[in-house]
Order: structure tokens, then sequence, then C-alpha cells
């Protein structure tokens, strides 16, 4: 077996020079994949948690480059649901039998704290877990959602590169990212981040950057995706090719991070035919289908052609693959 390999599966630590040479190097990728495998196994087992995803709002107020719903794209539709309306998504969504809820919107401050709060603790009353995915907020704020009953929340960095995370995100501050990350994880959040792999002008230097800054922040989740263009984004030339290089990032974290939940992202199914149950067998262990009603869903068009689960046999598809569906919420 390769050494840098071995030491990842027994160690759990790895140097930068160490990823680079596995992000690197090619012909270690099916070595790499199936540590990974192997180390989900051995620290989270075989059961898949599927966490039910709510798209809220598409209505932002920031300007990614790379996002389809960013603030000056006018050729979408915006929306936003009710409260009400998230709360009946959800508990839909519980009596189906999902035991985590993920609410997830664009920068929307439409959604005061107050507001969300009460959403939050009226979909409580279902015995799930509850993440937010919201965008930047202060302190205070993530403190109401969190004694409203907030388990956790998804923030990605997106990229550790600062220059190019300046580039991509005008009028936002990567150091207030960064706080972000670090008021979530000190208020008792499970606190997910992550990054997208194909960045124009991302190293693969960067990457291990970004792995790094995840064990460094002790993450909880780590959600990567490869980054597909938006035609009405300043990135729609991109050249989409970074499915087996963010599955190569998502095979690393699992060994360097072996007990956290990683998802088998929709980014990935959506410029794979088989990316989801692919990135499953190769270190991840969750499934976010979404769950937001018909009409909305199609609108919240951050990248396009985004794939939803294909619900038929769902359970048996897992099983083919040796794995089963979590009846628990599935914390870290
Ligand atoms: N391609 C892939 N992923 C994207 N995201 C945003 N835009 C794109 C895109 N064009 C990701 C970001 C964000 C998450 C919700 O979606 O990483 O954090």
């Amino acid at each position: 077996m390769n050494k840098i390999i071995k030491k990842a599966l027994q160690l759990h630590e790895l140097t930068k020079s160490e990823i680079i040479e596995l992000l690197k190097n090619d012909l270690l990728k099916n070595e790499l994949f199936l540590a990974a495998d192997k180390t989900r196994k051995k620290y989270v087992g075989d059961e898949i948690h599927l966490r039910g995803l709510i798209e809220f709002s598409n209505i932002c107020r920031q300007n990614c480059f790379y996002c389809g719903i960013r603030y000056e794209n006018k050729n979408i539709e915006r929306y936003r649901l009710t409260p009400d309306e998230i709360v009946q998504q959800a508990d839909i969504a519980a009596q189906e039998g999902y035991r985590t809820i993920v609410l997830q919107s664009a920068e929307d401050l439409y959604f005061t704290s107050e507001v969300l709060a009460d959403v939050i603790k009226k979909i409580k009353k279902n015995d799930v877990a509850v993440t937010l995915s919201i965008g930047e907020r202060s302190y205070e704020e993530y403190k109401i959602l969190k004694e409203a009953g907030a388990d956790r929340f998804l923030l990605r960095i997106e990229t550790t590169d600062k220059d190019l995370y300046k580039k991509l995100h005008p009028n936002m501050s990567f150091e207030n990212r960064i706080t972000c990350i670090k008021n979530l994880k000190d208020l008792g959040y499970e606190t997910g981040t992550g990054c997208l792999v194909g960045l124009p002008g991302q190293t693969i230097e960067s990457l291990a950057d970004d792995i790094l800054f995840f064990k460094e922040v002790n993450a909880d989740m780590i959600g990567l995706g490869p980054l597909i263009p938006h035609k009405d984004t300043p990135l729609k030339d991109v050249n989409p090719n970074g499915f087996w290089l963010a599955l190569k990032v998502m095979a690393i974290t699992r060994l360097l991070m072996p007990d956290i939940n990683i998802p088998a992202t929709t980014a990935m199914e959506t410029i794979h035919p088989n990316g989801r149950f692919i990135a499953l067998q190769c270190g991840a262990n969750v499934v976010m289908p979404n769950v937001t009603d018909e009409y909305h869903k199609n609108k919240y068009e951050i990248y396009p052609g985004k794939k939803s689960v294909d619900y038929t046999k769902l359970e048996e598809k897992f099983k083919q693959i040796g794995r089963t569906i979590s009846k628990n919420k599935g914390f870290r």
C-alpha cells in the first residue's frame, strides 16, 4: 500500500505536502477511495443519514460569482415561502420519517432571527434535528437561533485562498466568514463547512489548505462539490471538470476526520450520472433529499440541472452497496 495512504489510515494525520501528493497523483486514486470507504465503515458504519432539505427563499443580498441565485441575476423568479409553509413542509417531511430537517435559503434578511426562531420552535415539536443553512449572521442572531432549538448549521468557507475568496465574493469578508464559523462552533452548533472544487484560479495547494482548515476548526460535517457553471453568472464559461478532484478532496477529508458526517452532494450527482453512489463508496455517509414542494424546488437554481434523489427503491439501492437507512438523528 502507498505509504501516505497507510499513514492516513493509521494516524488520521497528514502534512500539507502529503495531501498535495495524494491530490496530484492520479495513480493513487482508487487506493485512496478504498481507504476512505474503509474508514467510513469503521468509524460511522453502514447507516446512511437522510436529511430533508427545504429551500425556503432564493432572495439573496450577496453576489457570489458562481451562484445562480446571486443578487444581480435578473433572469430568475424570486420566491420566499411563508413561515407557515416552511413549518408545513417540515411537518410533512417529519411524518415521512426524516429525522433531520435542513432549512436552507439565500441570504434573505426578511427572515429575521425572531421569525426563524419561531419557525424552528414549531418544527421542533416533531422529534427531529434542525439544521440551518442561511449564510452569515451576527453572533447574537446565531445565539437566538440556537436557543430556539437549532442543532446544526452549514456554512461553507468555499475556499481558504483569501485572494480568490475576495475575487469571488464582492463586498464580503473572508475574515468575517471565519468568524462566523468559529461563532457557530462556540455556540455549540454541530457545524458544517466545506468548499467548492474547480474554481478558476484554485490550486491543489489551496485545496490542501482547505482540508487542513476543516481539521483545524474541527468541523462536524463537510460538504464538498464540484463547481457547476451557471449561465447567468460571471463563471459561466468555466470548464466543469471538478468531479474526480472533489471526490479526492472528500476521500482525504474522511481519512483525516474519520468520525464526521459527509454528504454525497447533489452537485456530485448533477455532474456525474452515478455521482451520489460513487461518493457514498468513497467516504460519504449522508444524503440530503430535497423535500421542498414541487412548485418552488426548480426555482432554487444555484447551478443548472440540479438532480433530485430518486426515491424509487432507494432502500434497495442502498442495500446493493451494503448500506441501510438510519432511523436516528445522525449527530456526529
Ligand atoms: N456549482 C456548485 N456548487 C455551487 N454552490 C453555489 N453555486 C454553485 C455552483 N455553481 C454551492 C456553494 C454553497 C452551496 C449551498 O452551494 O458552495 O455553499
